[in-house]
Parts: structure tokens; C-alpha cells; sequence
């Protein structure tokens, strides 16, 4: 019986780099995975996964947008009648030192990361509490906690993400339900390819098992709490990083 069997499950930021990764692991585990995205890349990433024989379809969703999140809801309970996985993975940066930083740099990364997860897990919520069962993990990072030179946008969302996860765990345990993160260290993809060269060779240099992680990395931690079998874990931060950090 393979881990995720009969689940269905969102993954936020499917269309690449982690979110990817999490989709690839959840279908060869058995869960029919619905990918929201706003990149069209994400139909493309779909069909691939599809031809390996994995169970996925790409809705285009943009995570702050109450009615495109509503609708996408919708469309899954109609046609399956749960949501049993809710990946919250989509993310961004705007990376600038604090005295330089616009309001919009400071706005859309604080709208993306923190108020989406508002909205998503709103709702997916209610058709997790009237089922009994659910499993939301939501993207942390390393950055939350030991902070980053020109990311104080981004670390302070990634610090909010755990803390919502903590308290959001308390109040629906009675429900079946598990709250959790994983905070990722320093992971192949778009977003850490954007950062300088010498910034990326440090990061990899500070890994104690000597490499950058890969989406496949970050796809078995989620699947570790997205498991059925992980139902006495909630409220925490799962760090991934390798090494990086003491956790
Ligand atoms: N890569 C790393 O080293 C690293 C480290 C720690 C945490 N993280 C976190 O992991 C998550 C995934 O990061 P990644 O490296 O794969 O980034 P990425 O940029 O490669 O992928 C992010 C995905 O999110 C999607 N997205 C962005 N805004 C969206 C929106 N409004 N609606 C729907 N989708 C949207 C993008 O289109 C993209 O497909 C993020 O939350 C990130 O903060 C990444």
C-alpha cells in the first residue's frame, strides 16, 4: 500500500522547483494531486507528471485571489468530496537591505506568504473538519529563524508561518487535523538560482552534508508529515536543511 493511497491533496507553487518536487514524491505515493499555480508552466509540469503515471491536474490559481482559491476549492470537493492534503508551498522574495526596501517589496512578499495562507486554508478548512481528517504543512524557511541580510520581508513571514502552524494546531486536533511546516535550508530552484554566485557558494560551503538539497529532498520531508501514519505530529517546524542549522 503506497503512503498517500486515496488522497487528495493541493499543492501551492506546484508548477516548479520545490512545489514540483512535492508533487512528483505525493503521486508515485498514490494521492491525486491538484497543482495550483499562476505560471502556465504549471500545465506543462502536470502533463509530465501525468505521463510517469502520476494523477495530477494543474488549475490556474493565483493563492491571492479569494474567488480563483473558492472556486479551485470548489471544483475538487465537487468532484471528490475531500481535500484530505493542503501543501501551503507558493512563495516569493523581493531581496533588498530594510533602509532600501519599497513598500511594495515589502507588501507583495508579506500578501504571497503570509495573507494566502489566510485564504487557502480557509478554505480547505471546513471540508477538512466536516471530513474528520486533514493534513496542512505549510513552507517555513531556514530564514525564519537565523534571519538573512536583505530578507526582513521574508524572514518575518517565514517566522509567521510557524507560528500560525503552532497555533492553528490547537484548535483543530480535535478534528483529526494536523498543522505543521518544514522549514527548507538551501534548495535547488528558480528562487535560490536568482541569488548572487558568491552568496549561492556560501550557502552550499555552510551545509554540513555537502550539497544543496533538490526538490525530491523537500518532497519526501512533506511526505513524512503528510503521511497518515504521522498523526501525533502537529505544531511543529520540520527544518530540512542538511546540517545547516541547529535544529
Ligand atoms: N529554494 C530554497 O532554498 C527555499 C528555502 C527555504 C524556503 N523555501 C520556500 O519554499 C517554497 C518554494 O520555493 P521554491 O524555491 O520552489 O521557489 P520557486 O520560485 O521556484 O517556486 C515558487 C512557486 O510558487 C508560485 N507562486 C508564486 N506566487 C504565487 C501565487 N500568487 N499564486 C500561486 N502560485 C504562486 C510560483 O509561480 C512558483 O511556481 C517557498 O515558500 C519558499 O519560500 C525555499
Amino acid at each position: 500500500m503506497k503512503e498517500l493511497e486515496g488522497n487528495i491533496a493541493i499543492v501551492t507553487g506546484g508548477a516548479r522547483g520545490i512545489g514540483e518536487g512535492i508533487c512528483k514524491v505525493f503521486c508515485n505515493e498514490g494521492a491525486t494531486v491538484f497543482l495550483w499555480d499562476i505560471l502556465d508552466e504549471g500545465e506543462l509540469t502536470a502533463k509530465k507528471i501525468n505521463e510517469d503515471g502520476g494523477d495530477i491536474f494543474y488549475q490556474k490559481v493565483d493563492i491571492t485571489s479569494e474567488s480563483q482559491v473558492n472556486k479551485a476549492t470548489d471544483f475538487i470537493i465537487k468532484k471528490f468530496k475531500k481535500i484530505d492534503i493542503l501543501i501551503n508551498n507558493a512563495g516569493v522574495i523581493r531581496d533588498r537591505s530594510f533602509l532600501k526596501m519599497s513598500k511594495d517589496d515589502w507588501d507583495t512578499v508579506i500578501n504571497i506568504n503570509l495573507r494566502a495562507l489566510y485564504l487557502t486554508t480557509q478554505s480547505v478548512l471546513p471540508h477538512m473538519k466536516s471530513a474528520g481528517y486533514g493534513r496542512i504543512i505549510s513552507a517555513s524557511s531556514i530564514n525564519g529563524f537565523k534571519g538573512a541580510f536583505g530578507q526582513t520581508n521574508y524572514s518575518a513571514t517565514k517566522a509567521a508561518v510557524s507560528g500560525f502552524t503552532r497555533s492553528l494546531c490547537k484548535e483543530v486536533g480535535k478534528y483529526g487535523i494536523t498543522v505543521n511546516a518544514v522549514a527548507p535550508g538551501f534548495i535547488k530552484s528558480k528562487m535560490s538560482d536568482s541569488m548572487p554566485k558568491e552568496v549561492i557558494d556560501y550557502e552550499i560551503k555552510m551545509i554540513p552534508v555537502g550539497r544543496i538539497g533538490t526538490p525530491e529532498d523537500m518532497g519526501y520531508t512533506y511526505l513524512f508529515l503528510a503521511s497518515k501514519k504521522s498523526g501525533f505530529i502537529s505544531g511543529i517546524t520540520l527544518h530540512a536543511n542538511g546540517g545547516a542549522m541547529p535544529n
